[in-house]
């Protein structure tokens, strides 16, 4: 099945570890050109140097981007479209903060305002940055990255719980916004994805618990009954982005698809 990626300009925010680096990844395969975008400049460097390795130095770049500050967002995206001369085809809207528990009501403003403003306002300036950059003859796609605990209950995870949920809004709203333009503009939820950040929060949530970082996610993947059994590895929501970026969607928009091995369903139904 051809995704029709082949020679297209993907911008993967965030994708310099975890479920972007798995995607940039996934998308040199299909032939794109990638541009992975993230704050810390020797992080972007040697994920740059580890995908080069397969696709080629001249199909994947990396440039500094912090997604909380708009100038940084609009010059970076001036830079990868060369001033506005060259079409970005793909924006996956990856870049997120680290899940930190806390109770609703024991949480600062600070922690709410922190993670909207990364999670959410950030996928907000990034397309606003690419959107006068996707070309319009139906190629053009956003793909925001989500979570589960927008849908679903996930103890002492009520500030990201409600930026993910707003990020369906939000990606309701642009595919609305953007239909005129032949851009599709979707959201993947993925549920409990083993990425190396998560591991080490594992860690460190399961020492008070007297719990090995294993242990704990065993044992979190069990409470939360997620049906298939198992954490997913970054490649299997990064198979789903690429799907919603390619032409095999094209008649899919403003869609929020759950890579969650079921757990959505745990509260919903
Ligand atoms: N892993 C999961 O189980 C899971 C579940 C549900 C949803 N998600 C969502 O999926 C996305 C990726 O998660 P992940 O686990 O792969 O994350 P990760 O491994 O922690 O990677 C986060 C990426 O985002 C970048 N980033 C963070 N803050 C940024 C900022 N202000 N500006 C620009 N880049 C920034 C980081 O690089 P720098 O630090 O260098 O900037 C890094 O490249 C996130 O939106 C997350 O909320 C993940």
């Amino acid at each position: 099945m051809l995704t029709g990626l082949q020679d297209r300009t993907v911008v993967v925010t965030g994708g310099s570890r975890g479920i972007g680096l798995a995607t940039a990844e996934r998308m040199l395969g299909e032939g794109a050109r990638v541009v992975i975008a993230a704050r810390n400049r020797a992080d972007l460097d040697s994920a740059v140097a580890k995908l080069a390795e397969s696709a080629g130095a001249d199909r994947v770049c990396g440039v500094r981007l912090d997604v909380t500050d708009q100038d940084s967002v609009d010059a970076a995206i001036e830079e990868v479209s060369s001033g506005g001369s060259r079409p970005i085809h793909v924006l996956v809207n990856n870049a997120g903060p680290i899940l930190q528990g806390a109770p609703i009501l024991g949480s600062a403003d600070t922690k709410w305002m922190a993670t909207f403003d990364t999670k959410t306002m950030g996928m907000l300036r990034v397309a606003r940055a690419v959107a006068p950059h996707l070309p319009q003859d139906g190629t053009g796609r956003i793909v925001n990255i989500s979570g589960v605990s927008g849908r679903s209950l996930l103890p002492n995870s009520s500030a990201s719980g409600m930026a993910n949920a707003a990020i369906g809004a939000m990606t309701s709203y642009l595919a609305h916004e953007l239909a005129p333009r032949r851009v599709n503009v979707n959201a993947v939820s993925p549920g409990l994805i083993r990425t190396e950040a998560w591991e080490e929060n594992a860690c460190r949530l399961g020492e008070p618990l007297g719990l090995s970082g294993e242990e704990f996610m065993h044992d979190f993947q069990d409470r939360l009954k997620v049906r298939l059994g198992r954490w997913a590895v970054p490649e299997e929501v990064a198979d789903v982005i690429v799907f919603l970026a390619s032409d095999r969607a094209s008649y899919v928009t403003g869609q929020l698809l759950a890579v969650d091995g079921g757990l959505a369903n745990f509260v919903a139904s």
